[in-house]
């Protein structure tokens, strides 16, 4: 078990593009894997991204084997380890967003409105190099565009058009009962 320390909003590391990881297969990549997923399942988080943990590569995973405890309300999502991704958004050029509520493990504690795609591909590599090409809609592409946006520098809050839809969990949603820190 690796839990690392979960970076947290206004980090200048959370801002910017991480780079492309060149090798497969790699101890190093495995390693920073099995921290990762040590480190999201510790926090009961649906995603995480490797510069969460303060390491520039373009490396995300997400998913659950069960329904979240802090999304009741989701979309199971298989476990994927993402590496390397591209999105392709074929909602546009209609640009039909659909908003959802978000949380991040570096934003603990809050929730946000967040206009996102409803259907999209997304491609890239799992930790072996091995091809992953998926079309995806509703919980499952709001997480990975949530996920992939954090490889380019942004978080949730930069993406929200109503700011007044953003606060505390515990406010906006009291009946949710004890929870997570986020
Ligand atoms: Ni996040």
């Amino acid at each position: 078990m690796a839990v690392k320390a979960i970076l947290k909003m206004g980090e200048p590391s959370l801002l910017i593009k991480a780079k492309e990881v060149k090798n497969f297969g790699s101890p190093e990549l495995l390693q920073l894997l099995q921290d990762m997923r040590d480190t999201m399942s510790q926090a009961n988080g649906a995603g995480l991204a490797a510069p969460q943990i303060g390491v520039d590569l373009q490396v995300v995973i997400f998913g659950t084997d069960q329904l979240n405890p802090r999304y009741p309300d989701a979309q199971p999502v298989p476990k994927t380890v993402l590496i390397n991704p591209k999105l392709e958004y074929l909602d546009e050029p209609s640009g039909d967003l659909e908003m959802g509520w978000e949380g991040c493990l570096s934003v603990p504690g809050m929730r946000g409105l967040v206009p996102r795609y409803k259907h999209l591909r997304y491609s890239g590599f799992d930790e072996w190099g091995n091809a992953i090409n998926r079309q995806v809609s509703g919980f499952h592409a709001r997480v990975v565009q949530h996920e992939c946006d954090h490889l380019l520098g942004i978080l949730y809050p930069m993406r929200m058009t109503d700011m007044s839809q953003f606060g505390f969990v515990d406010v906006l949603f009291p009946d949710l009962g004890p929870h997570e820190d986020d």
